[in-house]
């Protein structure tokens, strides 16, 4: 693999602020979630999608305006997994699914109350985007940039993940048709997931085409992610996944393994992880170690145990 966990996480920790002045709580609890750990795969897929097509990398050196350094593609590896460490601290919230263990450790609101929770995911939202921003520091007037920062802002709201937990939320106790499901987890778990990849190969200068099946690519991981993570949720060790078992069931969530059982379940994940691989496979790219190192993460999502 061109990167470990480690190296994601050196690259995207610098970013986050430091605790201090008057907000030093909230910025604590924001460091707290992100900190904590968590596989760090979209990040990683924004890296390895970018490296699929760049052709340099846009940087820039650090300090003369303050600003921390880095490149563009690292200002986006941050801001996404802000955004995803945002969305994992609203969905553990008591109005939401009420779980108290999130990364192996106490969610937001336990350690540090629910006002906290509720503020150090506003914040870690909006510094997703002063993050991302950054960017077009490193190069004014870039389209590139634009069009990912576009693709930021869509995805992770009303069209995309905000739209599937409301759909998740409003239907919780409910039974679901097979096209609510599916809408659900399109949006809940693969918006994002497209979002990952559809920046790094926007910033590297993919055209619509490439984009678009990376979309498609994204959708499938994304499915196969949440229908393995309702798995998870029923035959995961809590010790290993960091969050509580049977949360689905306490909170009376019709899922993929209700609707269909798990043996279904798991081929349901497989035939998406295939899909989300021949799409890889067929993108012509210029860093073929990128695309070895993509296609290994989508075959090991079929046997993730956390
Ligand atoms: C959990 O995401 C939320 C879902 C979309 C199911 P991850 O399983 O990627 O959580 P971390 O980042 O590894 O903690
Ligand atoms: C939530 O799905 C996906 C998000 C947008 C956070 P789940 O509610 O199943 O995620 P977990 O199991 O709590 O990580
Ligand atoms: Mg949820
Ligand atoms: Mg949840
Ligand atoms: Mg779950």
């Amino acid at each position: 693999m061109k990167y470990s966990v480690e190296q994601i996480e050196n690259i995207i920790y610098p970013y986050m602020p430091d605790s201090m002045g008057e907000q030093k709580n909230v910025i604590e609890a924001m460091n707290y979630a992100f900190m904590a750990g968590g596989k760090r795969l979209r990040p990683m897929l924004v890296r390895l999608a970018y490296d699929l097509f760049a052709e340099e990398t846009i940087g820039f050196s650090i300090g003369d305006d303050g600003l921390f350094g880095g490149t563009a593609v690292d200002c986006f590896m941050a801001a996404i997994e802000m955004i995803h460490s945002y969305s994992l601290i609203h969905d553990d919230l008591p109005a939401l699914d009420n779980d108290d263990l999130r990364r192996g450790k106490p969610t937001v609101h336990v350690k540090f109350g629910e006002p906290m929770g509720i503020l150090a995911g506003d914040g870690l939202l909006n510094y997703a985007y002063e993050t991302a921003a950054k960017a077009f520091r490193i190069s004014p007037g870039d389209i590139r940039i634009e069009k990912a920062f576009m693709i930021l802002t869509r995805k992770p709201g009303i069209t995309g993940m905000i739209g599937g937990q409301t759909l998740d939320v409003l239907k919780t106790g409910q039974p679901l048709t097979e096209d609510e499901m599916l809408y659900i987890y399109e949006n809940k778990t693969a918006a994002l997931i497209e979002c990952a990849l559809m920046c790094g190969a926007t910033l590297a200068g993919a055209g619509n085409i490439v984009v678009d099946a990376l979309e498609q690519a994204g959708k499938n991981i994304g499915l196969a992610f949440q229908i393995t993570d309702d798995i998870l949720d029923v035959t995961g060790d809590e010790r290993i996944i960091g969050k509580p078992l049977h949360s689905d069931e306490k909170n009376n969530k019709t899922t993929y393994v209700t609707l269909h059982g798990i043996e279904a379940a798991k081929k349901a994940a497989d035939d998406h992880l295939k899909l989300a691989e021949s799409i890889v496979a067929g993108l012509s790219v210029k860093d073929e170690d990128a695309r070895a190192d993509l296609i290994e993460i989508i075959k090991k999502l079929g046997q993730r145990d956390k």
